[in-house]
């Protein structure tokens, strides 16, 4: 790399429209500040956090693993976006800053934990004149001392040493293994997610309560409301000042939108007499996320033809909830829920075929209007364990621990020849997020009402407030 390109590459902090920094002005901006330390509690988890490390290093014994926690996103020319910790980093230690490293290094039978993090930067140039990294820009960082008592980790070095120090470990002939170019290490952590633990589903059971509330926060704005924005906004508002963001883009689709099934543009009028599917979630501090579909009649009662939709789609999620359970297989929720939509489908005139004409996989007609699996994993990702192989996730068994949405829906496309025209245009989802027990399962968001009258009911106890 020429230096012309390597400065260009290595200077975010630096714009057009930034001012020369005399070196006078360095030196009075690194002292006169008092002490002001930063005190950190030692997060609870941090046991579980260890000992997933210690799982993850008796899988590769021999080996130094990395665990990145990102860089800065670019948003546009040099701002970037807020940035959020990778998901591996933050099962293996909680969420860290931008540019942080986990390092676990063999060491004496087993292996210890190296944190590389943003170091405090007051008394460098950095401090006030580096729009990414300058802690007057961008608030103070944890530092490293403080990290490794937050993070509860055997050492905490900066950032800004995390190359070196890798480099040396080679020079000595260690294997470097970096998950983000590692599909076995991936693999191995993704399968690792699969299976939550307390404080993971305690995690998952707050985020289902604040997603509640943004769906209340929805419907009570649906009588004045008057474009799918304002939902998003609603449902965003309670994300960020209940929890840390959305998990996701939010999905505010009213009417025939609702037949497009990531409409994330929000860009729609909500109509008196429509449907208004609403799919979002909350991402908690710890970075773990609801997923969470309803679908709300605007003026809060279904009109026959929504309610006959509705009620196929919630008869399928029932069908599909009676195989939550271990041991069945991770598909065994989708073929229920398929088999009542494709009879419904049927008994509706739709397909003119039998069941299993409809259900054979060489022809899968039904999926003209489920078009989606009904479940995926949930956790630190939406779409969680995405790594995992598929005879361990998609072609697997359902175990105790696992933590997965349930969504069924019929997409009724505004254009469909093959649908009778009062139908057009419906699309109905019902999502939930459960928790595979013992027992069978346990769904986190239940308590967001989801049958046709309780719906009803719902909207209009939470409008006459
Ligand atoms: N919100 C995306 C999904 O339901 O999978
Ligand atoms: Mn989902
Ligand atoms: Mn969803």
């Amino acid at each position: 790399m020429d230096t012309r390109k390597r400065e260009a590459a290595a200077a975010p902090e630096r714009a057009a429209h930034d001012p020369d920094t005399p070196q006078a002005l360095v030196d009075f901006m690194s002292s006169g500040w008092l002490e002001a330390p930063i005190t950190v509690a030692h997060p609870k988890q941090t046991e579980s956090f260890a000992e997933r490390r210690a799982q993850l290093a008796r899988a590769f014994p021999d080996a130094v693993l990395v665990v990145p926690a990102g860089e800065e996103q670019v948003r546009s020319n040099d701002t970037n976006y807020r940035s959020r910790s990778s998901s591996d980093f933050a099962y293996l230690v909680g969420p860290g800053e931008a540019g942080s490293t986990l390092v676990l290094e063999p060491a004496g039978g087993s292996h210890q934990s190296v944190l590389f993090v943003p170091a405090h930067n007051r008394g460098d140039k950095a401090f006030f004149a580096d729009r990414v990294h300058g802690e007057l820009w961008v608030g103070r960082h944890r530092g490293v001392d403080e990290s490794q008592l937050f993070f509860g980790v055997d050492r905490c070095r900066p950032m800004d040493q995390t190359q070196s120090y890798l480099d040396e470990l080679r020079s000595r002939g260690a294997t470097i293994r970096n998950v983000d170019d590692d599909a076995e290490l991936a693999t191995y952590l993704a399968e690792m997610r699969l299976i939550k633990d307390d404080y993971e589903i305690a995690e998952l059971r707050t985020c289902a309560e604040i997603t509640k509330r943004g769906f209340e926060d929805i419907i009570r704005i649906l009588p004045r409301a008057r474009s799918e924005r304002e939902v998003e906004a609603a449902f965003w508002s309670r994300a960020r000042i209940e929890a840390s963001d959305v998990g996701y883009s939010t999905i505010a689709a009213s009417g025939e939108h609702a037949c497009t099934l990531h409409w994330i543009r929000n860009h729609g009028e909500l109509r008196q007499g429509d449907l208004l599917l609403v799919d979002a979630g909350v991402e908690a501090e710890s970075l773990y996320t609801s997923d969470v579909t309803r679908t709300l009649p605007i003026n809060g009662r279904f009109s026959s033809e929504q309610r006959t939709v509705y009620d196929l789609v919630f008869e399928a999620q029932r069908a599909a909830f009676g195989e939550v359970k271990p041991g069945s297989d991770f598909l065994a929720p989708h073929r229920a829920a398929m088999r009542v939509l494709a009879q419904g489908l049927i008994d509706l005139g739709i397909l003119k075929c039998s069941l299993d004409e409809a259900l054979d996989p060489q022809n899968q007609y039904y999926r003209r209007y489920t078009l989606h699996g009904t479940s995926h994993m949930l956790g630190i990702d939406v779409h969680d364990c995405a790594k995992a192989r598929t005879e361990n996730y998609r072609y697997g068994k359902l175990k105790a621990g696992m933590v997965l949405t349930v969504e069924p829906g019929l997409y009724f496309q505004p254009d469909d020849a093959t649908v009778p025209d009062r139908f057009r245009g419906i699309g109905v989802r019902i999502e939930d997020d459960a928790v595979v027990t013992s027992a069978g399962c346990d769904n986190l968001t239940a308590i967001l009402p989801s049958a046709a009258g309780a719906v009803e009911m719902w909207i209009a106890q939470i409008q006459s407030r």
